[in-house]
């Protein structure tokens, strides 16, 4: 089946989301829709799938131009669109989430669950998803809920797979399943539309490319005739640097201190084992590991979110083992942490005050008792300047921003004070390639001022690209450490000590 977008154009009262757009989409193919946070992608393909009805232009499906009067007329259309966030029942299993709403009938009317699993099991089996039929979705990973969403669509005999940003909430290794996935339903000649903004994932996955800016396309071609490079120019408007400019560390005393710091869980076990690591001035480090290692527990116990069962910490000389999170912060530690929405922010809030979220009781914010909101407001404008945070007005919530920007803010609000430790758990997960450059430099700038810099990232080559020195995490414990000045440190090698081999190889403590 092959769909053709015709000058497509939607807007939100001022807001331009999709101007002019024309795009073409085959079965057999891979489309890769390339574009920054907030440059239409959803929008477009919300209007593909009959969500949004579009202001100019048409749609046609194999040349006959159709109207959608909302999404059910997409899915009748053979359009299938699995989206950023999922829409599953949570206490439902899969198979009575894959039927909801076009559950087939046994002969007195009554549901036949027996034929509703056997058909999912059909599917499953056909597309290598292997979604257990009659498991709840609450006990599911994200990365099999995912899968559950596209059943779901292919349940519905979509020819046209839709999948909004799919690899935001996954894992490298379930990004390779999931590939697997894409590939599978490609050669049964579904069309498929495969919405990131990584640039790498296009150039892996995707036979075609067309890239959106501000709501227009600004390139489009062969991933094969095109780098990273291009890409990145396409999507951000001016060149990117991919690398980190930065001189050798001139590393200084030691900013904070880990001496066999052990934490348990609330069962008891251990998630920190004997955890021995520094930061010094100038210097920037970085803890690499696959997901659930311990390196979450790591900054948990630095920043002071959760008590250590034994061990000490020292920041700057002082024994702060069990400080509370305020006195670490008056300190000096900055901490950006790795789930924004949990702990970096408050959505309600306006940007302005999310700006001094930790910090609003500094003597600068106040006017007698109160808090100098102009002030604030003030601070806030440069912030937002300092750190290019988009946005009309600092009196806006913090959900009108996309999710780069509300990085930024969080960037903007840990870093724009006097500090000796900067803490960057996920710095860049979700945010753009422009502003993943932005944020990179912001760190490399801290460590240039004197500070330490602790990176914590499931991005090797984010590891690789910003640390002097490398730890490698797993199971609890730091069971490598690796020199990476002039970036020297070998990648399969620390690749290995992230999977548990060789312990302590190239361990240098
Ligand atoms: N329902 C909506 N109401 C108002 N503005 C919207 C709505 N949906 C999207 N927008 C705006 O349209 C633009 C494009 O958004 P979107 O399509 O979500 O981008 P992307 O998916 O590429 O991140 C953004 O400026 C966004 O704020
Ligand atoms: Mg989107």
């Amino acid at each position: 089946m092959d769909v053709e977008l015709r000058g497509i154009t939607k807007r939100f009262g001022s807001v331009v989301a999709n101007d002019n757009v024309n795009l073409t989409i085959r079965g057999g193919e891979v489309l890769g829709l390339l574009g920054e946070n907030g440059a239409g992608k959803s929008t477009l393909m919300n209007m593909l799938s009959g969500l949004y009805a579009p202001d100019e232009g048409e749609i046609l499906i194999d040349g006959k131009q159709v109207a959608f009067d909302g999404p059910s007329d997409g899915i009748e259309a053979g359009i299938g669109m699995v989206h950023q966030h999922f829409m599953l029942v949570p206490v439902f299993t899969v198979a009575e989430n894959v039927v909801l709403g076009v559950e087939p009938t046994g002969q007195l009317g009554s549901i036949d669950m027996k034929r509703a699993r056997r058909q999912v099991a059909e599917i499953n089996e056909k597309y290598g998803l292997h979604v257990p039929p009659d498991a709840l979705i609450e006990d599911l990973p994200v990365g099999i809920q995912q899968r559950v969403e596209i059943l779901k669509v292919l349940f519905r005999s979509a020819d046209v797979l839709i999948l909004d940003e799919p690899t935001a909430v996954l894992t490298p290794q379930e990004v390779r399943e999931f590939f697997g996935i894409v590939s599978m339903l490609k050669e049964a000649g579904k069309a498929i539309v495969f919405i990131t903004h990584k640039l790498h994932e296009i150039l892996e996955i995707s036979d075609r490319v067309s890239v959106l800016r501000q709501g227009r396309i600004t390139g489009e071609g062969d991933p094969k005739s095109l780098t990273e490079a291009d890409l990145a120019e396409m999507m951000v408007g001016r060149p990117v640097s991919f690398t980190v400019d930065k001189t050798v560390a001139d590393p200084g005393r030691p900013m904070i201190e880990m001496d066999k710091v052990t934490m348990l869980d609330e069962t008891g076990e251990k998630v920190l084992d004997r955890v021995s690591m520094s930061v010094r001035a100038g210097e920037v480090v970085g803890v690499a590991g696959v997901q659930g290692n311990g390196q979450t527990e790591l900054v948990e116990a630095l920043s002071g979110i959760e008590k250590i069962a034994s061990g000490k910490i020292i920041f700057d000389g002082e024994d702060i083992s069990h400080a509370t999170v305020r006195e670490r912060h008056s300190l000096g530690m900055a901490h950006i942490p790795e789930d924004r929405h949990k702990s970096g922010m408050v959505e309600s809030f306006t940007i302005a005050e999310n700006m001094v979220l930790n910090n609003y009781y500094a003597p600068e914010y106040s006017k007698g008792w109160a808090i100098d909101w102009q002030k604030v407001a003030e601070t806030a404008a440069r912030f937002c300047i300092d750190f290019d945070v988009r946005t009309p007005s600092v009196f806006l919530p913090g959900r009108s921003l996309s999710g780069g920007n509300q990085q930024k803010m969080v960037v903007a609000r840990e870093l724009e004070r006097e500090t000796k430790l900067v803490i960057a758990s996920q710095p860049t997960r979700g945010v753009d390639v422009g502003s993943i450059e932005y944020i990179h430099e912001r760190l490399i700038a801290s460590r240039d001022e004197g500070d330490g810099v602790l990176i914590v990232s499931s991005e090797l080559d984010e590891i690789m690209g910003l640390s002097d020195r490398i730890y490698v995490m797993y199971d609890g414990r730091i069971v490598a450490e690796f020199d990476n000045t002039g970036g020297k440190a070998d990648r399969n090698t620390i690749g290995l000590a992230m999977a548990g081999a060789h312990e302590g190889e190239g361990a240098a403590a």
